[in-house]
């Protein structure tokens, strides 16, 4: 299996869904979802890790109801940053043991509903800690917990997605608390739970495979049970033909030869995956308004920018999505003539700039853009600035064959009532 979308692909649907007129001018960009595509990464995940593993999937990579209910049936859980990410995932039909609460700012009353609820939950501090132990004096709870510790494998390549520096916000830092820690599970059989997570796209195979390490040794030291071992997510993917991403099978090959202690079911598997399940599943169409040549520059003016893009605009030198042209009718435009162009976003500051200067074909006011692989972390952090309606996420099976509206345009009464 491809481990992304290729253009003609996507071409292949654009243009489906213009002849079924799923997309018109008015809706301005739509932000397909391949939803086998997905199904097929869940296959895979399911397919690598042992039987009984609960794959959490990290709703702050995609949270859209529509595609939690896709995943539900499939046997997964959702790993929830925040009670609004639970209160989803609870919608949409969650087992309360399926969901995984991570939240670094839990508050009494959030922890208080989730222990009544019997969701899992990751404490990221003793303080949590503290305020759980007081909850479960006074309330009956059927939740797992566990404890986030920081295995301090140092910074990946991205530092704002980095999260096991000697220095990090979330979690116990392991080297500086291991007595601490390990004298708090001994002490409080209710923690039956350990969770760690590394990072988000840029973290090396060989920090990942340390951090599982790290905790294996720590996990040995521990005397009391615990049973539950959150892995986290963080497997970075390809947004670039040339990048060489580890595939799952490569990682979960290397977890077995270095931590095959976790492997061999006296432990239930966690994994929080978000990027790998729906970064390379996503896609964005917009239609180009404008072609402005002037100053030596061809400004193509498009739907989609910081709003959408925010990470890629607003540091591009860490974060880059491929792009492609096709005609009113969603062909692929011929790549023999071409041209230098500057893609720029819809919104009101100049640096709203998803690509500079880079050579493309031949573009004309009604063309479309494409933008690859923005399944994850793009809609999710939409960016309310200039007030710009959220465009229809199109789902489609069988490249193309059949579609389904998982999220319809933001209307303008949409965009008020969210500021009102
Ligand atoms: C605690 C936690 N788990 C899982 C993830 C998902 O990471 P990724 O999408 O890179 O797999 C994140 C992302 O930031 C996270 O903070």
């Amino acid at each position: 299996m491809d481990s992304r979308l290729s253009a003609q692909q996507m071409s292949t649907v654009l243009a489906k869904a213009l002849a079924n007129k799923q997309f018109s001018h008015d809706d301005s960009a739509i932000i397909f979802q391949d939803l086998s595509f997905l199904g097929q990464h869940i296959r895979q995940l399911k397919k690598h890790f042992p039987d009984g593993t609960l794959h959490a999937i990290a709703a702050k990579a995609n949270p859209l109801p529509a595609v939690l209910n896709y995943l539900l049936p499939q046997d997964v859980g959702v790993e929830c940053a925040t009670l609004s990410e639970v209160f989803i995932a609870q919608k949409c039909g969650y087992n309360p043991e399926k969901i995984v609460f991570d939240s670094p700012a839990k508050t009494v009353d959030e922890l208080e509903y989730a222990l009544k609820a019997g969701i899992h939950i990751n404490a990221d501090s003793f303080n949590e800690l503290e305020r759980i132990k007081e909850l479960l004096g006074r309330i009956q709870s059927k939740s797992i917990i566990g404890l986030r510790i920081n295995p301090q494998v140092g910074t990946g390549k991205i530092s704002i997605t980095s999260v096991a520096g000697k220095y990090s916000k979330f979690g116990m830092p392991i080297a500086e608390f291991e007595e601490d820690i390990i004298a708090f599970y001994k002490n409080n059989d209710w923690l039956t739970g350990i969770h760690m997570h590394i990072g988000s796209q840029g973290c090396s195979l060989g920090q990942l495979i340390k951090a599982a390490q790290i905790l294996n040794t720590f996990l040995s030291k521990i005397k009391n049970d615990v049973k539950w071992v959150d892995i986290g997510g963080g497997l970075p993917v390809e947004y670039a033909e040339d990048e060489s991403t580890p595939p799952m099978q490569k990682y979960v090959d290397a977890l077995k030869k270095n931590v095959p202690e976790l492997f061999q079911g006296t432990y239930k598997l966690i994994t929080e995956f978000g990027r790998f399940v729906h970064a390379n599943a996503g896609w964005t169409a917009s239609w180009v308004e404008y072609v402005k040549s002037y100053s030596g520059v061809n400004t193509v003016v498009t739907h989609v920018g910081a709003d959408q893009l925010m990470r890629r605009i607003y540091q591009p030198d860490n974060w880059h999505h491929d792009i492609s042209i096709t005609d009113k009718t969603g062909k692929l435009k011929p790549i023999n003539k071409t041209k230098k162009y500057t893609i720029a976003g819809p919104l009101c500051f100049g640096g709203d700039i998803i690509a500079s200067d880079i050579e493309l074909p031949i573009i004309e006011e009604g063309d479309f853009i494409l933008i690859h692989d923005t399944g994850a972390y793009t809609l999710s952090m939409w960016s309310r600035h200039t007030s710009r309606q959220i465009p229809k996420v199109l789902g489609y099976q069988n490249n193309g064959e059949q579609f389904e509206v998982l999220k319809k345009r933001e209307s303008l009464e949409d965009v008020y009532n969210f500021w009102k």
